[in-house]
Formats: structure tokens, C-alpha cells, sequence
């Protein structure tokens, strides 16, 4: 089964909705994923397995930052690449946009999360302390500088190269 990745639209709001109850504490709502699509400083992207939305992550732009606000994979669906597909989809729309580094905030209890990122070139920077609840934890801060270097251009380019082979629904 392949995958593609596409732009999040109205469509899709009701089965992101259904993955984000899966994979986080305070969900956004229906009418707040209608506002962030409406946006013009967000991209969000949708990766689709035929008519099913597996997985879905989304970004805001400040300036030359890009800040990656979402990533959230059906569990049915981990660890097949979708996470690392769409957050290398997202920064390199945010190379061609513009951006020149980018961040994110990732709870400091979730190292498997924080691998996927180190891969691709984010380095953790600080701590925010308390800032999730439900239940409670820090956020790691991370950053990517030079995103517009070759170099990051290559790491993305290989790490993409290595999760090619693996379609959707392939035994894991
Ligand atoms: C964190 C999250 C986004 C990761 O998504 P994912 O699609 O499972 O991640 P990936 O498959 O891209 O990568 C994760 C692991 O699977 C491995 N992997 C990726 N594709 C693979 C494949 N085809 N076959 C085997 N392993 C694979 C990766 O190497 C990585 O391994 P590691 O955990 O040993 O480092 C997902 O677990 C999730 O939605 N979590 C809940 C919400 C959340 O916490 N979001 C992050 C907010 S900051």
C-alpha cells in the first residue's frame, strides 16, 4: 500500500481529529483545526494510505523560523516511517519558503520521539520546565540551525533515502 503525503484540507479535519484523541492529552477541536487551516503562516500535511489518514504534522512560520507545532501518527501506523517522512516534507517546504532554522518542543519523557528529530538534525537547546500536564512533564526545546545549508539538505536527503523502502502495511 503506498503513501502519499498531501495538503491537510477541510476533509481531513475529522480523522486528524481521531488520531490527535489517540496521541495527546489535550487534542485541538474540530473549530481550532478550522482556524489553523485558515492561516496563512501554517502548513500542515496530511499523509494518506489510500482513503486513510495515517498520520499528519504541521508547522507555523515566524520570520525564518519554522516552528513544528504537531506530529501525530495513528498508532496503528508507528514506526513506519510516516513521523520522519512528514517532518522531512515540512522543512524542506520551509527551506524553499525561506526559513533558515527550526524548532520544536518535545516532551522530555518521550526519547524515542527526540531520536526521530536528532536525526534530522535538531539538538536540544533548553528545558521549559512543567510545561505539559496530563501527565506532567518537561519540554525539551530543540533547535536546527543553517536548515538551509547543503549539508542539512544532505542528512534530510539520506534519511528520507533510508525509509523509502518501507510501504505502509508492510510487516513491521
Ligand atoms: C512520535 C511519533 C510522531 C513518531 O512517529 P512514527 O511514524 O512512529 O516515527 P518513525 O516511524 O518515523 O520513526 C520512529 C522509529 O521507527 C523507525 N522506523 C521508521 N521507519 C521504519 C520502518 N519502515 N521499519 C522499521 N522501523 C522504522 C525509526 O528508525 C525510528 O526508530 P527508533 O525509535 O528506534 O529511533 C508518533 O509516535 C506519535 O504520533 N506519537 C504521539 C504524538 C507525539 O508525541 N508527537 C510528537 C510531538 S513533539
Amino acid at each position: 500500500m503506498s503513501v502519499v503525503l498531501e495538503p491537510m484540507a477541510g476533509r481531513h479535519v475529522d480523522a486528524v481529529c481521531a488520531i490527535d484523541s489517540r496521541c495527546y492529552s489535550r487534542p485541538w477541536s474540530a473549530v481550532q483545526w478550522r482556524t489553523e487551516l485558515a492561516a496563512d503562516d501554517r502548513t500542515h500535511l496530511v499523509a494518506r494510505a489510500n482513503d486513510h489518514v495515517v498520520a499528519h504534522a504541521g508547522t507555523l512560520r515566524v520570520l525564518d523560523e519554522l516552528h513544528i507545532t504537531t506530529v501525530a501518527v495513528d498508532p496503528d501506523h508507528e514506526g513506519k516511517g510516516h513521523g520522519t517522512r512528514l517532518c522531512i516534507e515540512l522543512l524542506r517546504l520551509g527551506i524553499a519558503a525561506g526559513a533558515t532554522a527550526a524548532t520544536l518542543e518535545v516532551r522530555a519523557q518521550a526519547h524515542r520521539t527526540q531520536r526521530l528529530y536528532g536525526r534530522l538534525g535538531f539538538a536540544p537547546a533548553g528545558i521549559r520546565s512543567r510545561y505539559y500536564d496530563r501527565p506532567a512533564d518537561d519540554a525539551v526545546i530543540m533547535w536546527l540551525h543553517d536548515l538551509d545549508s547543503p549539508e542539512i539538505g544532505e542528512r534530510l536527503d539520506r534519511v528520507a533515502a533510508q525509509l523509502d523502502p518501507i510501504p505502509d502495511g508492510a510487516a513491521s
